[in-house]
């Protein structure tokens, strides 16, 4: 005969195992756990009725009660591995890259066209032995013109419309007062190159900027001669531009070069002014204290705007200080 302990238990057991077989989710198995077999779940709960039973059924449904906890413990665990299993596997298809998206892409910031060509220039000539000098877009007269030979009434300051400040000094209208506050405090052989920004009342216009950039070149030696100022250009035209640029020199006046050229290049079948060079003149390098029986110098001033203009074919001088981006970004 069964006694209906026996039955009890069995009925839990199946019970049980459809309810964790159908479990969908590690809360609800542990809830189940607790409900059957925690302590006052439902086991605890028929094992109670044990009290009333003889000495010798006892010992078989504590048998039978076991086997009924193990085999519902076991098939917990069990339910549990697959079910975190599942999890995972939920979680990596979740997370699954798909590597044929298409990428965010980020713009990637650049050097200005003009920080190229300075760029560009300066490596040339550090090339050739130069070392950079920089000078104040502030200037006073006397740095500006008169140490230049360019005295107050001299009428090449013309050739150069000046914005002067309210208190007498003025924003620089070439690099060249770069050549003389260098001179005044080193000693021959010089040999420098000086990038910056220089300042002029023009009209604007297609190659015209009231605001531009100029690079200096400045060499001072023993016996110098007009030929080393041409071969010195020469080459360097020839690395800026390559072999095949046509250039021309032009006989040319400036108050601090005797004698004075400018450079000319072919650009879109016209011959453009791209710079203005000569040997120093002696006036300048009294001026600083050299003595021109023993020193000799040449100079050359070079116009950032219009290499760069002539390196990428830029129709319009604007373009480079328009900050458009549609434009900025083809260099
Ligand atoms: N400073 C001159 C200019 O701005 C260029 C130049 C420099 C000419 C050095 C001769 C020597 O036009």
């Amino acid at each position: 005969m069964t006694s209906p302990l026996a039955i009890e238990l069995q009925t839990l057991q199946s019970a049980a195992q459809a309810a964790i077989s159908a479990a969908t989710d590690l809360p609800e198995l542990e809830r189940l756990r607790v409900h059957y077999l925690g302590k006052k779940g439902e086991l605890s709960l028929i094992l109670k009725g044990m009290g009333k039973l003889g000495a010798e059924e006892r010992p078989q449904i504590g048998a039978v009660a076991n086997e009924v906890k193990e085999a519902l413990q076991n098939q917990l665990e069990s339910r549990k591995q697959e079910l975190q299993e599942a999890e995972i596997a939920a979680r990596l298809a979740a997370e699954t890259l798909d590597v044929t998206m298409p990428g965010v892409s980020r713009p990637q910031g650049r050097s200005h066209p003009l920080t190229q060509t300075i760029d560009r220039v300066l490596d040339i000539f550090v090339g050739l032995g130069y070392t950079v000098a920089t000078g104040p877009q502030v200037e006073t007269d006397y740095y500006n013109f008169e140490a230049l030979n360019i005295p107050a009434d001299h009428p090449a300051r013309d050739m150069q419309d000046t914005f002067f400040l309210a208190d007498g000094r003025l924003l620089r209208t070439h690099t060249s007062p770069v050549q003389i506050r260098y001179m005044e405090t080193h000693q021959p052989p010089i040999r420098i190159v000086a990038p910056g920004r220089v300042y002029r009342r023009d009209t604007v216009d297609a190659t015209h900027s009231a605001v531009f950039h100029q690079v200096e070149l400045l060499a001072v030696d023993r016996g110098l001669k007009f030929t080393d100022l041409k071969g010195t250009l020469e080459e360097f035209v020839r690395q800026m531009f390559g072999e095949s640029l046509p250039v021309r020199f032009r006989a040319s006046y400036f108050p601090f070069t005797e004698p004075s050229a400018e450079v000319d290049v072919q650009w879109r079948g016209k011959w453009l002014e791209v710079m203005g060079c000569g040997m120093v003149d002696p006036n300048v390098l009294q001026s600083v204290g050299y003595d021109p029986e023993i020193y000799a110098g040449f100079a050359a001033g070079f116009g950032v705007e219009r290499f760069a203009m002539v390196l990428h074919q830029i129709d319009d001088i604007r373009r480079l200080y328009a900050s458009d981006l549609r434009f900025l970004r083809q260099f």
